[in-house]
């Protein structure tokens, strides 16, 4: 008999709790940011469209304070001026944090001029629950003041220590929540790392292999600055039935760096990343599209145990009811890009 078909991420897969709503289901490989104030990068939207699966009107971070206005005026204009339903692209905005003089008016500017068109409000600096349930009564209010027929979604940015200690209870604190991302850039200065970049690794935190009886030279290999944050920021969201992305990756010039640290998030579970640049768009559609070779072997393994049950091999490497669920992890991922 065969298994009934698993939706994509569905925590019921797992045996978790329901989540309290299903999201849609669809792709998110990239979130491109566009500074909301920059009418030359505005003008570039519908080309951009084309390209990307989400555009993201930025107020925060990157936004001069005296361009604040602006760029929230900037926002409500890419809203009004594209049909980003149509054309089958995320309309999200990444609003000033709760504590900002900025905050009130990103989200009583954005419910009341765009609330149809805006599918997700991004929340930076996100620290407990309280966070979410503020934005989750404020935009209910919001939403009935102005009759706003489909609510307005929450992805909160990770990107303090009190945000990562809390991250399971922000996961769970309304239905409103789409997913969460990392910010390593503030999160590093939050945990006061020494460090000076956005994402990615650094040269002086590595492991030194034991040191060699000859007085040779001692293998040293980099390590993975992320790789607690990245685990702990998927479990909650999987528990919670939400999506867990990646987010910027600042040097536009090393590409090879921008692709590792991708590859990592897709492979610890993660289905997006920001693209702040253009030339990151190619990398992250690369990366959080499953290779064609791995497809096939996913698909060859699914052949191999139809019904998802017992043991086979493949390549000489044994499958059992688990491998069968990691290759349909790949193949349901594969079938939604191909939809
Ligand atoms: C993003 O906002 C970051 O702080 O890395
Ligand atoms: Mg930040």
């Amino acid at each position: 008999m065969n298994k009934p078909p698993r939706a994509f991420f569905s925590p019921l897969a797992s045996g978790a709790p329901a989540p309290m709503r299903e999201l849609p289901v669809t792709l998110e490989r990239m979130i491109h940011f566009v500074p909301a104030h920059n009418a030359k990068l505005r003008s570039r939207v519908p080309d951009m469209a084309k390209q990307v699966d989400v555009i993201l009107a930025n107020l925060e971070d990157a936004i001069p304070a005296d361009a604040k206005d602006a760029a929230r005026a900037g926002a409500v204009e890419m809203g009004k001026s594209f049909d980003f339903a149509s054309a089958g692209v995320g309309y999200w905005s990444r609003i000033n944090a709760l504590n900002s003089p900025w905050h009130l008016d990103d989200v009583t500017t954005l419910v009341g001029e765009i609330g149809d068109k805006l599918d997700v409000i991004m929340v930076p600096k996100v620290e407990g629950p309280w966070d979410i349930h503020y934005m989750d009564q404020l935009l209910a209010l919001l939403e009935a003041k102005h009759g706003v027929k489909r609510p307005i979604m929450l992805h909160a940015i990770l990107e303090t220590a009190q945000g990562v200690a809390n991250v399971e209870a922000i996961a769970g604190a309304s239905p409103r929540m789409h997913g969460i991302c990392l910010g390593p850039a503030d999160l590093a200065a939050s945990r006061k790392m020494k460090t000076t970049r956005v994402g990615g690794g650094h040269p002086g935190y590595r492991v030194l292999s034991d040191a060699n009886a000859d007085g040779g030279e001692r293998a040293s290999a980099q390590q993975d600055l992320w790789h607690y944050t990245f685990a702990k920021m998927v479990d909650a969201c999987v528990m919670h039935g939400l999506k867990p992305m990646y987010g910027p990756f600042g040097d536009f010039d090393d590409e090879a760096a921008c692709e590792q640290q991708f590859r990592n998030a897709y492979l610890m579970g993660c289905v997006g990343a920001w693209t702040l640049h253009p030339s990151q768009i190619a990398i992250a559609k690369r990366v959080f599209t499953p290779a064609v070779d791995e497809v096939k072997l996913a698909m060859r393994m699914i052949e191999a145990m139809p019904d998802g049950t017992g043991v086979a091999l493949v390549d000489g490497k044994m499958l059992d009811d688990a491998t069968w669920k990691q290759a349909k992890v790949i193949v349901d991922l594969a079938r939604l890009v191909a939809a």
